[in-house]
């Protein structure tokens, strides 16, 4: 069950839903691109959305510096859209941060965010001046210190993942017990342990994971200052989610929680996010076509042209996308499956769709800029999804 405090109910019932009005392409826009051209699935990007989030961002949470976890849409336009707006960097692997380079992203604004990183891609990061790193073990803390003993290291700990449409707990994020072991250690290597980190799961919908992950932190903060550490960086991770079928908490009331949170740490503190979802979901719309459609043993199946390897993955897990058609017949439960031959590529049960369906009708996606062409495989031959942005032959 979901513990929230009477605060959060107190700023859920003042702005209760994330209506905010910025938040969609215009679906005529999408209806049009699709018609012009349509030779394969595609998202349609409209970088104004990405730009105008950026702001509600930094205007929410003033003191917060936001840091886009480039593995959510890693696309240059948007990229290139994001550092106009002041944005800062977090990467996954050295794929991302050449990327960044090449775009002229300075070293010194791009974060290392994966807990466990090869020595190879360790060496080639810190060639190319990144300096922030960070661990969740004693492992990486001795693998990172033995490459870059100068680096400045921030540790992600372990914190309640409750209400995350995507939960991210479990695989990374030091627990509790751990805390105190990896600290002794890095004060013994004279390692720059300087921050913490947490992932409260991702499209979290539940504003008291960030005021549990900074009661935590400030109790890990303690314990750096404590054994001799001086710790001065709080990254408070991704998680912000974006309106799909569910309701969610808007920026605004996850941005006073933050706020009243960070009132605990000094101003010696400087204090980043790692915001993927929320910068470019509502950006965009997943364009994809029925291939056929079927009804075995009772049950409707409509097959499209992308599923879980052609960017259609993450409801897999959970998380439940609106699909739009142009068809007004009755709503009925279908099975929703990709194109390719293998079984788990079955990406939707009783998604609502009209019962009149039929082959090469188009099914729109909002709201799905992040998490789709980012995870796209070629698998069984299916060509990836295309990108396209509003205003660029579309
Ligand atoms: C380390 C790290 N930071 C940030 C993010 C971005 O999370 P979100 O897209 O939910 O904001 C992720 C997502 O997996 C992550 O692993």
């Amino acid at each position: 069950m979901t513990v929230r405090s009477a605060l959060t109910q107190r700023l859920e019932q003042e702005h209760p839903l994330d209506t905010h009005p910025e938040t969609r392409v215009d679906f005529d826009r999408v209806q049009l691109a699709a018609r012009q051209r349509y030779d394969r699935p595609f998202l349609l990007v409209d970088p104004t959305i990405v730009r105008t989030k950026a702001r509600r961002f930094k205007a929410v949470m003033p003191r917060v510096q936001p840091h886009y976890a480039v593995k959510a849409n890693p696309h240059p336009t948007v990229l290139r859209t994001l550092i106009e707006e002041g944005v800062g960097f977090e990467i996954a692997s050295i794929a991302e941060l050449d990327l960044l380079l090449e775009l002229g992203v300075p070293a010194e604004e791009i974060y290392y965010s994966n807990p466990v990183k090869s020595r190879a891609y360790l060496e080639y990061a810190a060639a190319k001046g990144v300096q922030w790193y960070v661990l969740d073990c004693v492992e990486e803390l001795r693998k990172i210190v033995a490459v870059k003993p100068d680096a400045s290291l921030y540790l992600r700990i372990e914190v309640s993942n409750v209400g995350s449409d995507w939960p991210l707990s479990g695989k990374f994020g030091a627990p509790v017990p751990d805390v105190d072991g990896i600290i002794d250690e890095a004060v013994r290597l004279h390692a720059d342990l300087a921050g913490v980190t947490f992932h409260v799961g991702s499209q979290c919908r539940n504003p008291e994971n960030w005021r549990a992950g900074m009661e935590s932190a400030k109790r890990v903060f303690r314990s750096m200052k404590l054994k001799g550490l001086r710790p001065r960086l709080l990254n408070l991770g991704g998680g912000y989610p974006v309106r799909h079928t569910k309701p969610i908490p808007s920026i605004e009331v996850i941005g006073e929680v933050v706020n009243r949170g960070l009132a605990a740490f000094g101003p010696e503190v400087r204090v980043m996010a790692e915001p993927g979802r929320f910068l470019v979901s509502d950006a965009a719309w997943f364009v994809c076509q029925v291939v056929g459609t079927t009804t075995r043993g009772g049950k409707r199946w409509a097959y499209l042209d992308a599923g879980m390897f052609g960017g259609i993955i993450e409801t897999t897990e959970g998380l439940q996308y609106d699909v739009v058609t142009e068809r007004h017949g009755k709503l009925v439960p279908y099975t929703v499956a990709g194109p390719t031959c293998d079984s788990v590529d079955v990406v939707m049960r009783d998604q609502l769709l009209p019962d009149d369906l039929q082959a090469d009708d188009f099914a729109y996606i909002p709201n799905a800029g992040a998490y789709t062409t980012a995870y796209a495989s070629n698998f069984n031959g299916f060509p990836l999804p295309e990108v396209r942005f509003v205003g660029v032959g579309s």
